[in-house]
């Protein structure tokens, strides 16, 4: 999964396929910065999507605030053949259940302190 942030406004977008080129992704007059995941001086503890196996599903959680400034926006499955998005809104526990697949990619968004990302082993 790859994703570019405008660091004038703060627009993010996702990357279906990206430029090959030197022309980037512009926005507010500027190049758009690529995404780390687990890059930020956000608590790991409070960001990192965790999960428990539970028969053929894991419950995926972030142990985050849901308040109006600053919240987990969305939390994402990624497999090789499909991508499983939930979003949340503010009050809402960042709790969901997707499908249990060995080797996916957990992602986690959160509106000020961005992306974060757990492999399901
Ligand atoms: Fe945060």
């Amino acid at each position: 999964m790859k994703m570019k942030i405008c660091k004038n406004c703060g627009a993010v977008v996702t990357v279906e396929r990206d430029c090959h080129c030197s022309c980037g992704f512009i926005c507010c007059g500027d190049k758009m910065s690529d995404v780390v995941a687990n890059s930020t001086d956000g608590a790991k503890e409070k960001h990192l999507p965790s999960y428990e196996k539970i028969g053929d599903e894991i419950k995926v959680k972030v142990n985050h605030v849901m308040d109006d400034d600053h919240y987990i926006e969305w939390v994402l499955m990624e497999t090789d053949t499909e991508t499983i998005k939930h979003t949340f809104k503010v009050g809402e526990t960042p709790e969901v259940i997707f499908p249990y697949v060995k080797g996916s990619t957990l992602y986690a968004y959160c509106n000020k302190h961005g992306l974060w990302q757990t492999k399901v082993e």
